[in-house]
C-alpha cells in the first residue's frame, strides 16, 4: 500500500492509474476506521481496479474544541486499510487540502456564514482565501435546514467543501458513502450533480454489529447497560421500518409513542428527533416504503447518537 501525503503526489498517482486504464474507487474518511468503513472499502475493492482511502480530519465541519479533541489513530487506520486491500492511503496535511493562505482560525471563521448568502434551492460557492482561490461550498436551505443540519448548517458546508476538494485531487471513478449518514449522502449526491463531476456516488448499506447497532466510533463510549438501551431503540425503529404501505404519519406517531415509553423506563435515554424522510430530497415521506427512511436522534447519558433505517 502506498502512503501519499501531498495533493500533488495524489493527483499524479491518479492520473497515472487512469492513463493505464484503471478505475479508481475512493473512500473518504476522517480516520478511526471501524467495520462500517471496512464495508465501504470492501465494496470499492470488488468494484474498482484501484482503491484510494483518505484520512483527513476536516476542521471546517467541527467547532474548534471538537476538532482539537477529535481522536486520531493514523497507525491503526493504515493497518486496517492495508488489510482491506487499499492501494493508496492519502493522509494529507492541513495545507495540502487548504493551500489558500488561510490560517486554521480563519477557516473556522467561515462557519459564521459571512462570506456569502445561502440559497433556498441552489448550491453556491463563495470565493475566499488568497486571490479568492478557495471554493467554500454553500449547501442550499432545502437540504441543510432539516434534521441535524437545522442546528448547524455550516457543518454540511464544511463536508461539501472538503469532499469537493478531495474529488478534485483524487479524481475517482466511483466514491463510496454509507447510508447511515443519510443527510450527508443526500447532500453529497446533490452536490455531485451540481458540479457535474461524472463521478459515480455509490451508497453502501449500513453495516450493523451482531446486536443490530450500526457501527460508529461513538458506540465504544457506551457501557454495556447503555448499549443495551441503544439496542432497544434500534429494535423499535426496525419494527416500524417494516410497515410498508402504511401512512408515514401514523407510523411516526406509533414510533414516537414506543420510544417515549422506553424513555420512561430508561431514565438515561432522551429522544431528540424522530423523522420519516425521502432519502433523496430529505422531504417528509408520506408512505412507508422503498422511498422512505426512519431517522431517530437520541441521547444516552449525554452522548448523542443517531440511527437510520431505510424502510422496506
Ligand atoms: O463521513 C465522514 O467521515 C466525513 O464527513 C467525510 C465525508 C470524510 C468528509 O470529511
Amino acid at each position: 500500500m502506498r502512503i501519499i501525503e501531498t495533493a500533488n503526489q495524489m493527483q499524479s498517482w491518479g492520473v497515472d492509474r487512469i492513463s493505464e486504464g484503471d478505475s479508481i474507487g475512493f473512500v473518504p474518511t476522517q480516520g478511526c476506521l471501524h467495520e462500517g468503513h471496512a464495508s465501504l472499502l470492501h465494496r470499492a475493492r470488488t468494484e474498482c481496479d484501484r482503491v484510494v482511502l483518505s484520512v483527513f480530519v476536516n476542521p471546517l465541519q467541527f467547532r474548534k474544541p471538537a476538532y482539537e479533541d477529535y481522536p486520531r489513530r493514523v497507525d491503526s487506520d493504515l493497518k486496517i486499510a492495508d488489510e482491506c486491500g487499499v492501494d493508496a492511503a492519502f493522509v494529507p496535511s492541513f495545507t495540502s487540502i487548504y493551500p489558500y493562505g488561510l490560517e486554521l482560525d480563519e477557516l473556522f471563521s467561515l462557519q459564521s456564514g459571512d462570506s456569502g448568502p445561502r440559497h433556498e434551492g441552489e448550491f453556491t460557492s463563495d470565493a475566499v482565501g488568497t486571490d479568492n482561490s478557495m471554493n467554500y461550498v454553500r449547501v442550499p436551505d432545502r437540504l441543510v435546514m432539516r434534521m441535524d443540519g437545522k442546528g448547524y448548517p455550516w457543518h454540511f458546508d464544511g463536508v461539501a467543501t472538503v469532499v469537493r476538494r478531495l474529488f478534485e485531487i483524487v479524481n475517482p471513478t466511483k466514491a463510496y458513502f454509507g447510508q447511515k449518514d443519510i443527510q450527508q449522502l443526500a447532500i453529497l449526491d446533490s452536490m455531485n450533480q451540481w458540479l457535474n463531476t461524472g463521478i459515480d456516488i455509490v451508497q453502501v448499506p449500513i453495516y450493523r454489529d451482531a446486536d443490530g447497532l450500526s457501527s460508529s466510533s461513538r458506540l465504544t463510549l457506551l457501557d454495556p447497560d447503555q448499549r443495551a438501551i441503544a439496542i432497544k431503540v434500534t429494535q423499535i425503529i426496525n419494527q416500524h421500518s417494516k410497515q410498508s404501505g402504511q401512512r408515514a404519519k401514523a407510523v411516526l406517531e406509533s414510533l414516537k409513542n414506543a420510544l417515549h415509553e422506553l424513555s420512561v423506563l430508561e431514565d438515561q435515554l432522551e429522544v431528540d428527533a424522530v423523522e420519516c424522510i425521502d432519502p433523496k430530497s430529505l422531504d417528509p415521506a408520506t408512505v412507508i416504503g422503498q422511498n422512505s427512511a426512519l431517522y431517530v436522534a437520541f441521547v444516552i447519558n449525554g452522548l448523542r447518537l443517531a440511527e437510520t433505517r431505510w424502510c422496506k
